[in-house]
C-alpha cells in the first residue's frame, strides 16, 4: 500500500493530491491514507497537509525499505520479492541461507545497516548504518560452475550502467569488479554460490556502495582508497532509487546474456574497464606479476603479458595499475 501510495505521489511530483483521489486510487479508506501518511511520516518523508487540497509530498525519507526500492523498480522478475533487516550481520549471509531454504530466482536481500560486512578475499566490507547500499540478489541460472565469474562482470557493468543513469556520476571498473571513480573504490561486489562440480545451484550477489557517506564516516584505514557518491559530488542520493536502479539494469543485462551468450556484456566491461590496455601489477595468492592486461577471456579470466611475452591467465588477484595506455 506504501508503495502504491508513494506512486500516486510520483505521478504527481510537488504537487497537492487530494484525499479523495488518494482513496480512489488505493482503493482505501480515508483513514487508512491517513495511517500510512503517517507511517511515512515516521520513515523520515516529510509530507505537507492542507484542508481541501490533501497531500503534498515535500521530501522523500532516505529509507532502503521494500516499498521505497519497488516504487521505482521495473524488473518482471528480479527484486520483486524482498527481505529487508534494519540491521544484520551481512546480508550474503542471510541470501545463503534463504537459497539454501530454496527461495526462487531474484530474491532480494537488503540491510540498512551491516555489522560484519564480507568482503573479497576474506576481506571486512564497512557498511555504516543509513549512509550505504547493502544488497544480495539471489540467482539460479543454468550455467556451469566455471561460467559463474561472467556474472561478476555482468554485475560490475550494470553497477556503472545504473549509477550513470541515477546519479550522472561516471565510474570504471577494475579487474575483477571494483567499481572507482577518480580511482578510488566506492562499490565491491562478491560473488559466491552454492554449487555442485558440474551444476550451479545458486549464486549470490552481493553488492556494497558507498553512497551517502562523508568522509569522516569511512573507515580510517581506507579514507586514501574509497570513496562514496556523496564525496564525490557533493550531493546526497537516494538508496532505494540506486537499488532499484541497478536491479533494472542487472536484469535487462542478463535476461540479454542467458539468450545471447557473454559476448555483450564482455564488450560492455571492456568498455568501462581500466585495467585492459595498461600495464599493472597482478597481486596473486603466489606471486607478484608485472606487465601488459591484454584483456579477458570469454570465463573472465585476465589475460596478463608479460615483459617476457608468456602470457599469464590471473583468476584471482588484486591489481594496480602501474600506468595508463
Ligand atoms: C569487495 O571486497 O570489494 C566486495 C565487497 C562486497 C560487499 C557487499 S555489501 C552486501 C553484501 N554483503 C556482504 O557481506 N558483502 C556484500
Amino acid at each position: 500500500m506504501k508503495e502504491k501510495l508513494l506512486r500516486v505521489f510520483a505521478e504527481h511530483p510537488g504537487q497537492f493530491v487530494s484525499g479523495e483521489m488518494i482513496s480512489r486510487q488505493l482503493g482505501c479508506s480515508r483513514t487508512a491514507i491517513w495511517k500510512h501518511i503517517d507511517e511515512l511520516r515516521k520513515n523520515g518523508y516529510e509530507l505537507e497537509s492542507a484542508p481541501r487540497k490533501g497531500y503534498r509530498l515535500v521530501r522523500k525519507g532516505d529509507g532502503i525499505k521494500p516499498h521505497e526500492v519497488k516504487v521505482a523498480l521495473q524488473t518482471t522478475r528480479l527484486g520483486r520479492d524482498i527481505t529487508y533487516l534494519d540491521a544484520t550481520e551481512s546480508t550474503q549471509i542471510v541470501a545463503h541461507k534463504l537459497a539454501q531454504d530454496g527461495i526462487g530466482e531474484g530474491h532480494l536481500v537488503l540491510a540498512n545497516e551491516q555489522t560484519k560486512g564480507k568482503g573479497r578475499l576474506g576481506r571486512k566490507w564497512f557498511s555504516k548504518q543509513g549512509t550505504s547500499v547493502s544488497m544480495s540478489l539471489i540467482l539460479r541460472p543454468d550455467l556451469a560452475p566455471q561460467k559463474t565469474p561472467q556474472l561478476t562482470l555482468l554485475t560490475a557493468v550494470a553497477v556503472v550502467r545504473a549509477l550513470k543513469n541515477q546519479t550522472g556520476i561516471n565510474c570504471a571498473i577494475k579487474w575483477p569488479n571494483d567499481v572507482l571513480v577518480n580511482g578510488k573504490k566506492l562499490v565491491g561486489i562478491l560473488t559466491e554460490m552454492q554449487a555442485d562440480p558440474d551444476r550451479v545451484h545458486s549464486i549470490i550477489i552481493g553488492i556494497g556502495i558507498n553512497v551517502n557517506q562523508r568522509m569522516e564516516d569511512l573507515d580510517p584505514d581506507i579514507q586514501d582508497l574509497a570513496t562514496s557518491l556523496a564525496i564525490e559530488s557533493g550531493n546526497s542520493f537516494e538508496r532505494a532509487l540506486i537499488v532499484a536502479a541497478i536491479v533494472n539494469e542487472f536484469e535487462t543485462l542478463y535476461d540479454h546474456y542467458l539468450t545471447n551468450g557473454f559476448e555483450a556484456v564482455k564488450t560492455l566491461w571492456e568498455m568501462y574497464s581500466i585495467s585492459v590496455g595498461t600495464y599493472i601489477f597482478a597481486r596473486t595468492m603466489r606471486e607478484v606479476l608485472y606487465g601488459y592486461a591484454k584483456g579477458i577471456t570469454d570465463e573472465g579470466v585476465l589475460l596478463l603479458e608479460d615483459e617476457q611475452g608468456k602470457v599469464h591467465q590471473i583468476y584471482s588477484a588484486d591489481i594496480e595499475i602501474a600506468s595508463q595506455r
